[in-house]
């Protein structure tokens, strides 16, 4: 129907003529002589002129057939990349009449969520959102190019599967042939892959949906999408490759710039120094120990098991409302207090601090305490004393509130994190909670004291940040049944619950498991990265509110009573 699209028209093509299609963005009439047609596309806008009047409205969808002419001196226009042509005495013809539009197909525009989301079929045709999508095919095609190239094999596994013990809460679908029982919707195909494994198909991949009924936030949806690998015969340091090979080439494809190789970070030194284990490298402020300097503090607030600081430069100026506000946020965090110390300099040149707390410090805590975190004159110095790991939680998150950016901001900082805890904290029953999942193989070097001393086990699990978000998550899995009991036990998982929980992978783990790891990259995160966007809802092409309610199909939506009745349903009221 269309010999060129709209947005490609140069001044090379002068002198052709031209059929475009696409949508009227905008129509303006010079008399009853001349009028104006802002053709769109996926492409972009042309201009186009039609002799007389055109009986066509916004989003109209129309074909325009005229002659490509350079714009007549005094008219370009520099902001469209088709700005120095125009199409020709145009003849126009209506393909499809639109209804107004609910809102003008316009980035400019700053539209209601739920609105957007209602007429995402029009809220779609913006260039932006056209660029998004644009933007998540190349990725996931550069990311399959990327997996295919080394070896890897992609499968599909089943949507409608049993429960996965990964720790989200898990979506149901009742079962019509089977009254009372149901499918499950996978988290992830976590045991599928390493039953894959045990098949021998060696190096797999997928580029899946995962569904998990969680509290949605800007960068969770109940529906995203994994580049989900697995390999047998592999060590950690090869998955490692594997994926940065994988999100290098991907990196590539969305910025035209490949970025540097993946810097990789222990967890321990990540929280030593970040204060998280998905630190953003992209700025230091990194957390100073001052736990030595106030080792025999007097000052009751710093006699704790761990003092650990943060530098805000040039920070001194802040008001004391501020700093109230800091304070606040600190405790909101969980921390008993934040102490606040300005560098100063008095009128003979002698560097000191500020603070309404420096009275209860030593003449050499004062200065241990500058000579540790570097602060010159003009910064602060924000301080917290706890226990190691809420000290670290709360500087961290204050790190960020002060000192980050935007996370889709260049430049592209991946960070390799491993020695993931085995475990982290414990369960009702006092039992240790595994921090990866219950399959993941603990580090050589710690496995020893899985018994005695559970909280110091390293795990092989490990991660993968971008700019400060969890980009993905991966472990060597555990393909012994003797390591995978000890590991069943120190959980307080009982055999029967295991049987019954995931009998079938343990079962197949009996018919020669091979060694295996695997790993799991959030596509949705990355690619709202790459796009500039801050809420992966962006680069999503139908997603849901933060209530996971759909605006456009109103799901999810009661069942029709005939459906109950086959699904052998009796909705009860909500208990809450
Ligand atoms: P994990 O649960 O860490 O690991 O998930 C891997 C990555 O998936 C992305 N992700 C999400 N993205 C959008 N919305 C969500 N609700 C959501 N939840 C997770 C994140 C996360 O890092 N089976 C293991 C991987 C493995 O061990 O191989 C797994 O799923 O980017
Ligand atoms: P307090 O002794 O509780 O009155 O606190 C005195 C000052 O020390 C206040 O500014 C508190 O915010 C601060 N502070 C109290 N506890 C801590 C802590 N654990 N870490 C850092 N600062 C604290």
């Amino acid at each position: 129907m269309r010999t060129h699209l709209c947005g490609t028209l140069r001044s090379e093509d002068v002198g052709t003529r031209a059929t475009v299609c696409g949508w009227v963005a905008k129509r303006r009439e010079h008399g009853e002589h001349l009028a104006f047609i802002d053709l769109r596309d996926h492409t972009g806008i042309v201009q186009c002129v039609v002799p007389g009047t055109v009986d066509v409205r916004s989003e109209y969808v129309v074909a325009v057939e005229g002659e490509v002419r350079l714009r007549p001196a005094g008219t370009t226009n520099p902001d469209l990349p088709t700005g120095e042509v125009e199409l020709h005495d145009c003849t126009v013809t209506v393909l499809n009449a639109a209804e107004p539009p609910p809102f003008p197909v316009d980035d400019r525009v700053d539209v209601d969520e739920v609105i957007r989301l209602k007429h995402r079929f029009v809220d779609l045709r913006r260039p932006t959102m056209q660029a998004n999508l644009r933007l998540r095919a190349k990725v996931n095609s550069s990311l399959r190019a990327a997996m295919d190239r080394q070896g890897f094999l992609e499968v599909e596994t089943p949507l409608l599967w049993a429960p996965t013990p990964e720790g989200a809460r898990e979506f149901a679908v009742p079962s019509r042939l089977h009254h009372g029982s149901c499918y499950v919707l996978p988290q992830s195909p976590q045991l599928a892959k390493q039953l894959l494994m045990v098949a021998g198909v060696d190096r797999y991949y997928q580029v899946a949906r995962c569904l998990r009924d969680e509290d949605l936030r800007a960068d969770r949806q109940f529906e995203f999408s994994q580049l989900d690998i697995e390999a047998s015969f592999v060590t950690q340091e090869d998955v490692l490759s594997f994926v940065s090979e994988a999100v290098l080439d991907a990196a590539e494809a969305a910025t035209g710039q490949r970025p540097g190789p993946v810097p990789t970070m222990t967890w321990a030194e990540a929280m030593d120094r970040y204060g998280t284990d998905k630190p953003d490298i992209r700025f230091a402020m990194e957390l100073v120990d001052l736990t030595a300097v106030f080792a025999t503090t007097e000052f009751r607030a710093f006699s704790a098991p761990c003092v650990k600081a943060i530098v805000l430069d040039g920070g001194a100026g802040l008001s004391r409302s501020r700093l109230d506000a800091l304070t606040d946020r600190a405790k909101a965090l969980g921390a008993k207090g934040l102490a606040w110390f300005k560098v100063t300099q008095n009128e003979d040149g002698v560097t000191g601090i500020e603070s309404p707390v420096a009275k209860f410090l030593s003449d050499d805590e004062q200065s241990g305490l500058v000579a540790a975190t570097g602060a010159t004159v003009g910064d602060l110095i924000l301080t917290v004393a706890d226990d190691y790991r809420l000290t670290c939680h709360v500087l961290g998150a204050l790190r960020l509130e002060l000192g980050g950016r935007p996370v889709s901001e260049g430049p592209y900082a991946y960070l390799w994190v491993v020695d993931f805890p085995m475990f982290d904290g414990v369960d009702d029953a006092g039992n240790p909670v595994a921090a990866h999942h219950p399959f993941t193989m603990p580090h050589p070097e710690d496995i020893d004291r899985l018994e005695s001393d559970p909280a110091s086990v390293r795990s092989q699990a490990y991660d993968l940040v971008l700019n400060g978000w969890e980009l993905g998550s991966g472990s060597v899995r555990v393909h012994r049944a003797d390591i995978q009991a000890r590991i069943f036990s120190v959980l307080g998982i009982s055999d029967e619950e295991a049987a019954s929980r995931f009998g079938f992978l343990l079962g197949a783990f009996r018919f020669g498991a091979p060694p295996h790891a695997g790993f799991a990259v959030g596509l949705d995160r990355l690619v709202a990265i790459f796009a500039g966007e801050d809420n992966i809802r962006e680069v999503i092409a139908f997603p849901k509110t933060q209530s996971g309610w759909d605006p456009m199909t109103d799901a999810p939506k009661p069942l029709a009573a005939g459906a109950l009745r086959d699904l052998g349903l009796q909705p009860i009221p909500k208990l809450d």
